[in-house]
């Protein structure tokens, strides 16, 4: 498991999940959705890597293995109140895709860094969560979580982790110090 799952996160993204129907994109090794699962009971989670999972989960989480730009509409139709992206990849080919599909959720949850030099997520993914209201941010040098609503008209302006997710140009080490 990458993401680093806190008292805090969870209680923030507790009205988000918590009865609710979601997927859980880039489920890894499925630890973080198991805890999510454990801990906020959600309705059900759609649980998506491009790697098979290693065992068999129990409902209410279902696996489905596939590449993002293989996901359609229809693949997330009954599970469109919340998407996770705990620690998405660097990657610039895999985010123009999911926009479309990431576009059907009531609620996107991100975690990630962007301060060292590395990030979780392309710019284009940044990009395009500006398009949506900022509902919770906990800032972390190391695991922010990023809780996103409604579209939006205007594009609004970047916490700190998203400008440091879009303007590569530097290391922004400083810009959360905790
Ligand atoms: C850094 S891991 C994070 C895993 C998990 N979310 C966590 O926090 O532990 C990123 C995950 O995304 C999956 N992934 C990356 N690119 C993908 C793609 N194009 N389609 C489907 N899954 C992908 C990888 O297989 C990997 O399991």
């Amino acid at each position: 498991m990458y993401v680093h799952l806190t008292d805090e996160i969870f209680d923030t993204i507790d009205p988000y999940v918590r009865g609710k129907r979601g997927v859980d994109f880039g489920a890894g090794d499925l630890q973080a959705t198991q805890m999510v699962t454990k801990r906020l009971q959600p309705a059900a989670i759609l649980a998506i890597d491009k790697y098979p999972a290693r065992k068999p989960l129990p409902p209410p989480i279902v696996f489905k293995r596939a590449l993002f730009r293989d996901v359609t509409c229809e693949d997330v139709a009954d599970y469109r109140d919340f998407a996770i992206l705990f620690w998405p990849n660097i990657c610039p080919f895999i985010y123009d895709g999911l926009k479309g599909v990431l576009g059907q959720f009531t609620t996107v949850i991100y975690c990630g860094t962007n301060f060292d030099g590395t990030a979780c997520g392309w710019p284009n993914l940044f990009e395009y969560f500006l398009s949506r209201e900022l509902l919770a941010h906990v800032p972390d040098q190391k695991n922010s979580l990023l809780v996103l609503g409604n579209a939006q008209a205007n594009r609004r302006s970047p916490t700190p982790e998203e400008d440091a997710g879009i303007d590569r140009s530097e290391i922004k080490w400083e810009a959360v110090w905790v």
